[in-house]
C-alpha cells in the first residue's frame, strides 16, 4: 500500500470531473470478471499448444551494476539505461501477457493495470504464469541467487537482501500514478532500512514528457523534481524505499502511448 498522497489529485480526479474513471475503479471487479472470460479462453488455447517446444530463453543483464554503486550510495537512487541485453528486453516485450491477464485499475491514485503479483510469502508463482514462459523465467531470475548478488553488489553495504515482491504493469494514455511513498518504508527497521525498489521500464516512448516515466520528487505534487526518466525502453530506476522521496508519474498523454514495467522490491527477509 501507499501513503502521503496530496489531496489535490483526489479532487482533480473526483466523480464529477472524471466519472468514467471513478466508476471503473469502483467496479473493478466487474471489469476483472469481463477480462476473465478472455483469460480463460486464451489459457485453454495455450494449454492445447505445446508451450515447452523450442523454448530457450536466457536472461542477461547489460552490466553487473557495480559501476552504479558509488552514485547509488551517494544519492540513494540511480537510473540505469540498457538494463537488460537488447535481446532479453526484446523477447520479454514480444511475449508480454495480454491485457486480460492484468487486474484493471482499482484505485483512483493508481490508474493502470497490475498483473502477476507475487511476494516472498507465497509458495507458488502467480496463476497463469505457466502459460507465459518468458515471464516465468524472468520471475525465477529475479528471485535467483545470481540476481540477489547483483543487487547487493549495487548497494554495497552490510545488508543481505532477497527478493520481496515482483509485479508487472501496463499503462497507456490516461494512466496516472499520484506521487506517494510505499508502505514498506513504514515496516520495522529490519525490513525498511535495507528496502530498495526497482522499476524496470521495458517498453515506452523515449524523450517525451507525459510518457509514464516514474519519477522521484521531494514533494507529493510533482513540483520538486529529483529525477524524471526520459528513456523508457530497457532502463531501470532503483531507489531506497526508506528515503524521503515521493514517486509517481504524471498522466500519460498521447494517443498510442503504452508503457510496460517490471517492478521488484528487495529487502532483508530474516
Ligand atoms: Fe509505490
Amino acid at each position: 500500500m501507499a501513503y502521503d498522497y496530496s489531496e489535490i489529485y483526489f479532487k482533480k480526479y473526483n466523480f464529477i470531473k472524471t466519472p468514467i474513471r471513478y466508476l471503473l475503479c469502483k467496479n473493478w471487479r466487474i471489469v476483472s470478471k469481463y477480462r476473465s472470460i478472455f483469460r480463460k479462453f486464451d489459457s485453454y488455447k495455450k494449454s492445447k499448444n505445446n508451450l515447452e517446444k523450442n523454448f530457450s530463453f536466457e536472461i542477461s543483464l547489460n552490466s553487473d551494476l557495480k559501476e552504479y554503486s558509488e552514485f547509488f550510495n551517494k544519492n540513494n537512487w540511480c537510473f540505469i539505461d540498457n538494463f537488460f541485453s537488447q535481446e532479453t528486453c526484446k523477447q520479454i516485450v514480444q511475449n508480454w501477457p495480454g491485457r486480460h491477464y492484468f487486474r484493471p485499475m482499482k484505485y483512483i491514485s493508481k490508474q493502470y493495470d497490475f498483473g502477476f503479483e507475487w511476494n516472498h510469502t507465497l509458495k507458488e508463482l502467480p496463476r497463469y504464469i505457466e502459460h507465459h514462459l518468458y515471464i516465468k523465467k524472468l520471475y525465477n531470475y529475479l528471485d535467483s541467487t545470481e540476481f540477489k548478488k547483483i543487487v547487493n553488489n549495487l548497494c554495497n553495504d552490510k545488508f543481505n537482501r532477497s527478493c520481496f515482491s515482483i509485479s508487472l504493469t501496463t499503462a497507456k494514455k490516461g494512466s496516472v500514478l499520484f506521487p506517494h511513498k510505499d508502505a514498506i518504508s513504514l515496516e520495522n527497521n529490519n525490513i525498511s532500512n535495507p528496502a530498495i525498489n526497482i522499476i524496470i521500464f521495458l517498453k515506452g516512448t523515449d524523450d517525451q514528457e507525459f510518457s509514464g516515466g516514474t519519477g522521484l520528487y521531494e514533494d507529493n505534487e510533482f513540483k520538486k523534481v529529483i529525477f524524471e526518466p526520459r528513456k523508457l525502453n530497457n532502463s531501470a530506476l532503483i531507489y531506497r524505499s526508506r528515503e524521503n522521496f515521493f514517486h509517481g508519474f504524471k498522466e500519460i498523454q498521447g494517443k498510442d502511448k503504452v508503457r510496460f514495467t517490471l517492478n521488484t522490491q528487495f529487502t532483508c527477509l530474516k
